[in-house]
């Protein structure tokens, strides 16, 4: 089984910085209750003409200076996974139009995939597969939403907790660094949802969210996802470094670190300045520690996403 490595990152952040006290002036709500039961502070949102693609192409060519700042070349690209259930077109899909605007290989495999919230480790999951099929390809990861164009700015329940952003990561086949992941899917079409094309209205959205029911599920789905990750690769939990997990709630993180008996220390959280990027939240993370020097090389790194779907995914990497 090939492993693999993370060996470049990147991030594009939205343009417009939204605090909570801005959106006090839109809905009934105010700073207080924001933070509190959720810590989150402020959210971006993408500027008009920001989009997608835009946010993605970006992510990805900040990445790919880190990539041949290393003296590799894009050309090494086999695949472009973009993980977004807010793309810009159905088609042609943002894959294509990322391959397009950096100037990589024609002969490689371009792919939206939609996993909402655990886009990410979907998308990693597919990583091995495709790595293992094409030796000696890269493949190039990223996570991008603009969950405010699907947002009801007039629902309290979630106008408040969702942000836009890209994060990207470029990934090569390591047989010294095995991977190891777990994921899980329960169908529920209620609790968390965005509708695609309807019948009566062609627009997308709004997200429609049962708040507590996805609490519930996230603080059960993490324990869960991380212990069967140790379970297959046999790693004790102190010797992880960094928890790197979906940014949707610091209460939600906090639940899970006591269940776990984890310090909150070795959680890397951002989401006081993001909100909920959805599959946009782990890539960022991780493309902001490194931009901090957190990450060095032979860490244990275990990242846990959870959202709609339900869906939930968990991956132990060697960085
Ligand atoms: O990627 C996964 C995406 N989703 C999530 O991770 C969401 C998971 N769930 C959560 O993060 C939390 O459940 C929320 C932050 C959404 C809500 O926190 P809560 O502690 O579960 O609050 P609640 O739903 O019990 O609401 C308490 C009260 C309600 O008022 P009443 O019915 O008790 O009078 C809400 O109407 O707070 C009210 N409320 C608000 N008040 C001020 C709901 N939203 C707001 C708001 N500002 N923005």
């Amino acid at each position: 089984m090939t492993g693999l490595r993370i060996i470049a990152t990147g991030k594009q952040d939205a343009s417009c910085v939204v605090t909570n006290d801005d959106l006090a002036k839109q809905v009934e709500t105010n700073d207080q209750w924001i933070t509190s039961r959720s810590g989150i502070r402020q959210r971006r949102f993408a500027a008009p003409g920001e989009t997608t693609s835009s946010l993605s192409i970006g992510a990805a060519k900040a990445a790919i200076r880190s990539l041949e700042a290393q003296g590799r070349s894009r050309r090494e690209i086999g695949a472009v996974l973009v993980a977004t259930f807010t793309p810009s077109h159905l088609v042609p899909n943002t894959a294509c139009l990322v391959q397009e605007a950096l100037g990589l290989p024609e002969d490689l495999l371009a792919l939206d995939l939609n996993a909402a919230c655990s886009g990410f480790l979907a998308g990693l999951r597919l990583c091995q597969g495709l790595l293992e099929q094409t030796p000696g390809r890269l493949v190039l990861l990223i996570g991008a939403e603009v969950t405010s164009r699907v947002v009801d700015h007039t629902d309290r329940n979630t106008c408040v907790l969702f942000g836009d952003g890209a994060g990207a990561a470029v990934i090569a086949g390591d047989q010294d660094r095995p991977f190891w992941w777990s994921y899980g899917t329960r169908g529920n079409e209620t609790v968390l949802s965005c509708p695609g094309i309807r019948e009566d209205k062609g627009l997308p959205g709004p997200i429609a969210m049962e708040g507590k029911e996805v609490f519930r599920f996230a603080v059960e789905a993490i324990p869960t996802g991380i212990r069967a990750v140790l379970e297959r690769s046999g790693t004790p939990l102190e010797a992880i470094d960094w928890f790197v997990c979906h940014q949707a709630n610091s209460r939600i993180l906090a639940h899970a670190a006591k269940a776990m008996g984890i310090p909150m220390e070795r959680f890397y959280m951002n989401l006081e300045r993001y909100g909920n990027t959805s599959a946009a939240s782990i890539p960022i993370a991780l493309a902001e520690m490194e931009e901090k020097g957190l990450l060095r090389e032979g860490q244990r790194v275990m990242l846990a996403g959870f959202g709609g779907g339900l869906s939930w995914g968990a991956a132990e990497i060697i960085w």
